[in-house]
């Protein structure tokens, strides 16, 4: 088997990219290692960028979205039970869209099916081999057989435990990474969200976060300590938790219901350097991770691909290598952007177990001068609502 790049990882970033080459008349195989089904039970990320938003209208898949996605025009801050609304359309001009990672997954998926490029579900034991030399492949088990993928390229889109990463030689990478003491306890029911908007709640019992899939479908988030375990936590003692950390009169507005799915993520930063080995290119979870308070993670994995996707079809429409030489450095910058902006609102708003009551006065502080301070709403509003390249 032979194509032009071969893209591991079905994840939005993997799917992304596919879409974008396979409209530019470029061909890509995605080989993912686990089932279509699978991909889609995985409940994640909830809010889009412009830049997103835009990116997936480019890849022609944006109509559902425009038809079901919340426009945001604003997101809530709340601390210690005090608000402050950050006016995204007032103070930059802009806004975002509310539409969850399985719905943008599931048509990525359903673009993919109709255009009948090819997707290998369940692929096992996925090996990325000779990416050092003009000859790079592919090499996978499936349904007992052992196959073999020549490509061009590979793009390494197989998230953080992903193969991809793993295979490059260590001492070829440098990687930078901080490890938070806490995760987070999402909770999904099929209730109408608490308020219009999300709200991000600071609380001296840990951070609380509101959010929606739809107006009948909430996302909520608790802060838990680090190693906790989901089957600790029954849907009761989730939503007293939730209801405790949240202002006193919103919190008797929630309305709660048995969950359809409650999982646990543990928070980190990561960045890997550089994102290219030879004919392999890192994009997405693969090469970084932030902690998801700035809701960045699905953001910067598209516009990953976005740079990616132009440096291959310059690459094979231009014949001109410079797109593919500067990916890396040109990502990096967005993405030391984004883990500043995501490393800032989780010290803002969550409780730090080491940094005592100083820790929580100088947030107290953080919040303050957020609140007297136009040009620092400004500045919060711009880097959630979409950083620049
Ligand atoms: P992924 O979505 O991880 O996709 C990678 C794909 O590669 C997967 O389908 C995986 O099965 C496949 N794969 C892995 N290894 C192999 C292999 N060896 N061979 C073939 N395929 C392989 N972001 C937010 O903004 N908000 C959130 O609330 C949020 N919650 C999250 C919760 C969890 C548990 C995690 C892990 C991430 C969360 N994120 C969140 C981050 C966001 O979901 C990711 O940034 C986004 O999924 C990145 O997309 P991706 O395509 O790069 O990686
Ligand atoms: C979500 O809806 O899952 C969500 C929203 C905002 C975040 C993180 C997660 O910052």
């Amino acid at each position: 088997m032979r194509t032009q790049v071969a893209i591991i990882g079905a994840g939005p970033a993997g799917l992304t990219l596919g879409q974008l080459l396979q409209q530019a008349g470029i061909e890509a195989v995605v080989i993912e290692q686990r089932s279509a089904d699978y991909v889609l039970s995985r409940i994640r990320a909830g809010v889009l960028e412009q830049g997103a938003v835009d990116l997936l209208d480019r890849a022609g898949i944006g109509a559902r979205m425009h038809a079901e996605g919340l426009v945001h025009e604003g997101i809530e801050l709340s601390f210690d039970g005090e608000h402050q609304r950050i006016d995204f359309a007032d103070l930059v001009g802009s806004n975002v869209m509310v539409y969850g990672q399985t719905e943008v997954t599931r048509d990525l998926m359903d673009a993919r099916k109709a255009s009948q490029a090819t997707t290998i579900y369940e692929a096992e034991e996925v090996t990325v081999l000779d990416f050092d030399g003009a000859r790079p492949k592919v090499r996978y088990r499936k349904n007992g057989g052992s196959i073999e993928l020549e490509c061009d390229f590979i793009a390494g889109c197989d998230g953080f435990h992903g193969v991809c990463r793993q295979s490059v030689p260590p001492g070829a990478l440098t990687t930078f990474e901080r490890v938070y003491p806490f995760g987070w306890l999402g909770i999904l029911a099929d209730q109408p969200p608490v308020a219009h908007e999300l709200i991000y709640a600071h609380h001296e019992r840990g951070f609380a976060l509101c959010s929606m899939r739809s107006p009948s479908r909430s996302r909520y988030y608790v802060q838990v300590a680090a190693g906790e375990k989901v089957e600790a936590w029954s849907d009761d003692a989730f939503w007293d938790e939730l209801r405790r950390r949240l202002n006193p009169e919103i919190a008797e507005q929630l309305l709660t219901g048995p969950s359809i799915e409650k999982s646990i993520a543990q928070l980190r930063s990561f960045v890997a350097e550089p994102l290219r080995f030879g004919s392999l290119f890192l994009a997405g979870d693969a090469a970084h991770i932030v902690p998801p308070t700035g809701a960045k993670g699905l953001n910067l994995a598209m516009s990953d691909v976005r740079m990616l996707a132009d440096a291959l079809i310059e690459h094979y429409v231009e014949h001109s290598a410079s797109g593919l030489d500067t990916y890396s450095a040109k990502a990096l910058q967005r993405i030391w952007k984004a883990e500043r902006f995501s490393w800032w609102m989780t010290s803002l708003l969550h409780t730090f177990p080491e940094t005592g009551a100083f820790g929580r006065r100088i947030q107290r502080a953080d919040f303050d001068y957020l609140c007297g301070s136009r040009a620092a709403q400004q500045s919060l509003a711009e880097n959630y609502t979409g950083l620049p390249d």
